[in-house]
C-alpha cells in the first residue's frame, strides 16, 4: 500500500495495562492506524528477557491484545499480532547481533536499570540483546515511523545505527526509521509520587491506575492521589506536580486543555477535581473493560484473528529477512 508503515509494541508483562499506556501509547495509536499501514504488536519474546511465569504469560499474552482492540485498535484495519508467531523476529535479531558492538549495546541504559533491579544472577544475555530484538522488530516491516515513549529514545538510536551500517555494509536493505515521541501530556506520573513515571514496575501499586481494574478501585486510588499543602488548582508541573498530573489527565482523556480544565475547578477543592477526574477515568475505561471481557469470553475467535494477523506479519517480515539472508551470503 501507499501508506507509510508504523510499528509499536508493548510487553504482555502485566494483567491490565495502566493509564500511562492507555494514554502514552495506545491512545496514539488508535489515532493513527488510519494514515499508516500499521503493525502493533504484543511483543512476548522480549518479555521472557526477565523473569516470568510461563503460565501467566500466555494469558496475559491474550490480554494484553484483547485491550488494544478494545481501547480502538481495528483488527481489520491494523495488523494486530503477537511477536513469537512471527520466526522473522528471532532470525533478524540474530543477524543484527553480529553487527552491533559488545560496548554499544553495553551503553544502553534500560539495561544498566533492569540488570541492576534484577541483580547479575537474573541478568541475561537476553536481556542484553533485547535492544536488538527490538531493531529487528521494527526493521522486518521497514516502518518508517515509530511512536514510543521518551524512554524509548536510546533504543530508536540503536535502530537507525544498525540499519545505516547494514545499508552501507551490505548495500540497501533496511529504512532507516524516525522515532515518534510525544511530547508535553504523553508523559503520566504516579498518583503515589507524581515526580516517577506511572510504571507497571512502581514499588506498590497504590498510585498505578489499572485498564482493567473494578470502578471502586479505581476510585480510591485517585481520592487518595498526593497533591500539596497550598489547596490551590493550577497547572505547575515543578511546584505543584501531584495537581499538574491530575489536571493533565483530566485533559487528555477529555481532549481539552491543560488551562481549560484548570480554569473550569479554579476556587474550588482539591476534592472536587478528584471526584471529576473519578468519572473521566471511569466513562474512559468502563466500555474498554467490558470489550475486553467480551473478547476474552471467546477465546478461540481471539486467538483466529491473532493468527490471521500473523500471517500478514509473516509475509512482510519474510520479505524482508530473504533479502537480508541474500544480501549477506545465507
Ligand atoms: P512500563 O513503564 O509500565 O513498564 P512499558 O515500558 O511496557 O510500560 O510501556 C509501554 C508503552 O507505554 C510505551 O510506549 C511507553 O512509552 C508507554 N508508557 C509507559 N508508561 C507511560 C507513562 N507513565 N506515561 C506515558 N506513556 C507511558
Ligand atoms: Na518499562
Amino acid at each position: 500500500s501507499a501508506k507509510p508503515v508504523l510499528f509499536s509494541g508493548m510487553q504482555p508483562s502485566s494483567d491490565s495495562l495502566h493509564l500511562g499506556n492507555y494514554i502514552g501509547a495506545l491512545s496514539q495509536w488508535t489515532k493513527m492506524q488510519e494514515e499508516y499501514d500499521a503493525f502493533f504488536c504484543v511483543v512476548n519474546l522480549h518479555a521472557i528477557t526477565v523473569p516470568q511465569d510461563p503460565s501467566e504469560l500466555a494469558e496475559r499474552t491474550r490480554r494484553t491484545a484483547a485491550q488494544y482492540i478494545a481501547a480502538g485498535i481495528d483488527p481489520a484495519k491494523s495488523t494486530l499480532f503477537v511477536q513469537s508467531q512471527v520466526p522473522a523476529h528471532a532470525e533478524l535479531a540474530w543477524v543484527l547481533n553480529t553487527i552491533t558492538g559488545f560496548g554499544e549495546a553495553g551503553r544502553m541504559t534500560q539495561f544498566k536499570d533492569k540488570s541492576q533491579r534484577y541483580g547479575s544472577d537474573a541478568t541475561s544475555v537476553g536481556l542484553f540483546t533485547y535492544p536488538v530484538l527490538m531493531a529487528a522488530d521494527i526493521l522486518l516491516y521497514q516502518a518508517a515511523n515509530v511512536p514510543v515513549g521518551e524512554d524509548q529514545r536510546q533504543h530508536i538510536e540503536l535502530t537507525r545505527d544498525l540499519a545505516g551500517r547494514f545499508n552501507s555494509r551490505f548495500g540497501e536493505t533496511f529504512v532507516v526509521p524516525e522515532a515518534q515521541i510525544q511530547q508535553g501530556t504523553a508523559k503520566i506520573y504516579d498518583l503515589q509520587d507524581p515526580t516517577s513515571k506511572m510504571s507497571k514496575s512502581a514499588e506498590t501499586e497504590a498510585g498505578l491506575i489499572k485498564v482493567l481494574d473494578p470502578a471502586n478501585v479505581t476510585k480510591k486510588k485517585i481520592m487518595r492521589a498526593v497533591t500539596d499543602a497550598d489547596g490551590e488548582i493550577r497547572f505547575d508541573r515543578e511546584a505543584k506536580p501531584g495537581v499538574s498530573n491530575l489536571l493533565t489527565i483530566y485533559a487528555v482523556l477529555t481532549g481539552r486543555t491543560v488551562e481549560s480544565v484548570a480554569d473550569e475547578y479554579a476556587g474550588r477543592g482539591y476534592g472536587d477535581l478528584k471526584k471529576g477526574l473519578v468519572e473521566v477515568v471511569e466513562s474512559t475505561f468502563a466500555p474498554v473493560r467490558e470489550r475486553t471481557e467480551e473478547l476474552l469470553g471467546d477465546r478461540a475467535e481471539l486467538d483466529r484473528l491473532l493468527a490471521g494477523a500473523a500471517e500478514r506479519a509473516n509475509e512482510v517480515a519474510n520479505r524482508t529477512l530473504d533479502l537480508v539472508y541474500e544480501r549477506i551470503g545465507l
